[in-house]
């Protein structure tokens, strides 16, 4: 298999899959990494993926025939996962309900009132374009069988992207580029489900059908049992401020799963690895009591660069705009997942590997080795040993600008053994 290491990290290749490219996600990562992993392991392995996300590790498990289970902590990429990894879907089906959904935008349309949608939504879409999302959401709302609901949510959250005035989720919304052809959301919406219906034809009609739970891994889920796993293959959320609630903000608003800014703090970022300072209020924050949490006293050595890195980039923060509060986010980042490497480990059975696609980082210019450091700390939690791959340097592109770093930045895979 052509595994390119430059590639890894991103979804590039996943655009060329049938499946895996059903829905376009900022932080996905190479379905042919993990084909490749599977290659090496006997048929009767279990692949535990804890950041599900748009579900490459999974729906890669499922193409190759092997058993998968996995968690995902946020509701709308939750829905995205099962659907891409349910296969029951006819395309007869499909289309008896596609003509019953045409039907329905014909006799809604002239009457249905926009003024009660989400102010975001209004201020994205034109009356037309958002006038029949609605009804066709309203639609797919109703639809009592949860495979085929699942399924046109899917093709729905897709045509929101091709159809808003401005890019959604790049990672965030960018009202300073527009989208050309943003218009025929209804024929984008049948286009698109008969491209997933062709998809699932071509794939194997026996398979064993990955789990994925709604559930947060830095608890322990009880439905996934001990030693249950031979192999975890996953990409964590960074340590880089990247906000997966504002990532997949318009679509939970658009779905209802959310309605306000506050809601996206208590109801999709609470569930979530701490990755941006959006996710903590800063005063709930105390060092000294954080000094003395398990973490810190199950990883002295880390802790005390921890603390040293920490007071650094709290004092490169002082006359910066937006001083923004890294420092705070890097304890909670490293605490959180001191938390995950313990659910991976009780997953995995003894010898099992664990790898995970990490990024380093360098808020306010202070290095962290994020990737050595994520090492160490999964040691405290019964891994043995780590090992560290270099896949690209990425970070460069700031270089020129004055008020960015100049420090290369990588991507690596760590093996946890
Ligand atoms: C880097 S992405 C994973 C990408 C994914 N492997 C893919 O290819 O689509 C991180 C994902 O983890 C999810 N996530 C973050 N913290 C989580 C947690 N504590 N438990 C479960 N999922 C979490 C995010 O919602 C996001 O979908």
């Amino acid at each position: 298999m052509e595994l390119q290491l430059e590639n890894i990290g991103c979804s590039k290749d996943n655009m060329n899959s049938p499946i895996h490219n059903w829905y376009k996600f900022t932080a996905g990562f190479s379905y042919k990494f993990v084909d490749y992993l599977l290659s090496d392991l006997s048929q009767d392995s279990v692949v535990f993926e804890p950041f599900a996300g748009c579900g490459t590790t999974l729906v890669s498990a499922q193409k190759n025939g092997y058993y998968s289970v996995g968690n995902e902590g946020q509701e709308f990429m939750y829905d995205i996962c099962r659907a891409k990894l349910n296969w029951t879907i006819h395309k007869e089906v499909v289309d008896q309900y596609i003509s019953q959904i045409k039907n329905r935008v014909f006799s809604d349309f002239e009457s249905y009132d926009i003024s009660r949608e989400n102010p975001l939504l209004i201020e994205l879409y034109d009356d037309y374009n958002l006038k029949v999302l609605c009804i066709i959401r309203n639609y797919i709302n109703s639809i009592a069988d949860e495979s085929y609901k699942l399924f046109f949510k899917l093709a729905l959250s897709n045509v929101l992207h091709k159809t808003a005035i401005y890019p959604i989720a790049v990672p965030y919304i960018s009202r300073s580029k527009r989208i050309i052809n943003n218009g025929q959301p209804l024929e984008k919406f049948v286009s698109v489900c008969d491209k997933m219906t062709n998809d699932i034809v071509t794939q194997p009609a026996q398979y064993h059908q990955a789990h994925v739970f709604l559930h947060d891994s830095r608890k322990q889920n009880s439905l996934i049992e001990t030693n249950s796993c031979s192999i975890c293959i996953t990409s964590p959320p960074y340590l880089n401020n990247l906000d997966y609630g504002e990532v997949s903000k318009v679509h939970s608003h658009f779905w209802g799963i959310t309605q306000s800014w506050n809601d996206i703090t208590t109801k999709v970022r609470s569930n979530l690895v701490t990755g941006a300072t959006t996710h903590y209020k800063e005063t709930d924050f105390d060092i000294e009591r954080f000094t003395n949490s398990e973490f810190a006293k199950n990883n002295k050595e880390v802790m005390s660069d921890l603390l040293a890195l920490y007071h650094r980039i709290k004092e490169n923060a002082h006359g910066r705009s937006g001083k923004k509060s890294f420092h705070i986010l890097m304890m909670h980042y490293f605490d959180d997942m001191y938390n995950v490497f313990h659910e991976i480990r009780r997953v995995l059975s003894p010898n099992s590997k664990a790898y995970l696609i990490l990024g380093d980082s360098a808020p306010y210019g202070v290095y962290i080795p994020t990737t050595q450091i994520l090492g160490e700390i999964a040691t405290s939690t019964g891994f043995q040993n780590y090992s560290i791959y270099k896949i690209r340097t990425r970070g460069t592109k700031w270089r020129s600008l004055s008020n960015r770093h100049n420090i290369e930045l990588s991507e690596n895979i760590l093996e946890l053994s």
